[in-house]
């Protein structure tokens, strides 16, 4: 049993709030009778309506997929550009938790589960991300602590978890170079690492929390595992 408004939510048509709206503005149909009462419970045998239209209860998923360059992380692209979506084959309502950016590669979440998506998006739960990043130029120790100590972005002061120098190349004068972080906004580690006037040739997310890619290869994706995803969500619910 569940109760109506998080049935509703879970389907993936809407929030858990607004939900609640249409419960209670009349719009749902229990068994063929208008429930406007919130904490009303229903199962998976309950015919539920929502504008006369039956709600289909999807089996929640969370995939973690090697993401390819040359993707948009997104369920349509107005361009018609590749998305994230066209590498998973599941029929469900699967949409990616954040972005990579299209010429970004490595970890990547993907679910039909709003809730868990909401959930490690939100600013104070924190999740560390961890990049490799291929930048332009050999990082000197001064910029390495400037870097530790936080760069403005935006007038936003963003203080990596941990900036970590791998190996400078002098043949093509670039640098590796690992940066973790609880930021998730767009372009972030691009703009960090241009404020240091090191751009970013080339990006990969290698941790995710306590996820790794392991075996997976590009464009190879699997389903997390339920000791993962409780690891995912612990201390933040
Ligand atoms: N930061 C970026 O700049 N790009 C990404 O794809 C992810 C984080």
């Amino acid at each position: 049993m569940e109760r109506l408004q998080k049935f509703i939510a879970s389907s993936g048509i809407c929030s858990r709030r607004k939900a609640e709206e249409l419960i209670t503005s009349g719009k749902v149909k229990v068994n063929g009778i208008v429930v406007t009462e919130l904490g009303t419970k229903v199962s998976f045998e309950d015919t539920v309506l929502v504008n006369n239209k039956k709600i289909v209860y999807e089996k929640k998923v969370y995939y973690m997929l090697n993401k390819p360059r040359g993707y948009i992380s997104s369920v349509s692209d107005d361009k018609g550009r590749k998305t994230v979506i066209d590498l998973i084959h599941d029929k469900r309502r699967i949409f990616p938790i954040g972005r990579l950016d299209y010429d970004t590669t490595g970890l990547l979440l993907l679910t039909n589960d709003g809730e868990f998506a909401n959930l490690m998006m939100h600013p104070k739960n924190e999740v560390p991300k961890t990049y490799a990043a291929k930048i332009e130029g050999k990082m000197s120790m001064d910029t390495l602590f400037s870097l530790r100590k936080g760069v403005l972005v935006e007038d936003i002061k963003i203080i990596p978890k941990q900036v970590k120098i791998k190996s400078y190349d002098k043949k093509t004068d670039t640098s590796i170079v690992k940066i973790t972080l609880i930021e998730g906004q767009n372009h972030i580690v691009k703009k960090i690492f241009a404020s240091v006037n090191h751009p970013v040739i080339k990006l990969k997310r290698e941790e995710y929390g306590n996820l790794t890619l392991g075996k997976l290869r590009s464009a190879e994706y699997r389903e997390l595992t339920e000791a993962e995803i409780l690891d995912l969500t612990k201390k933040k619910s």
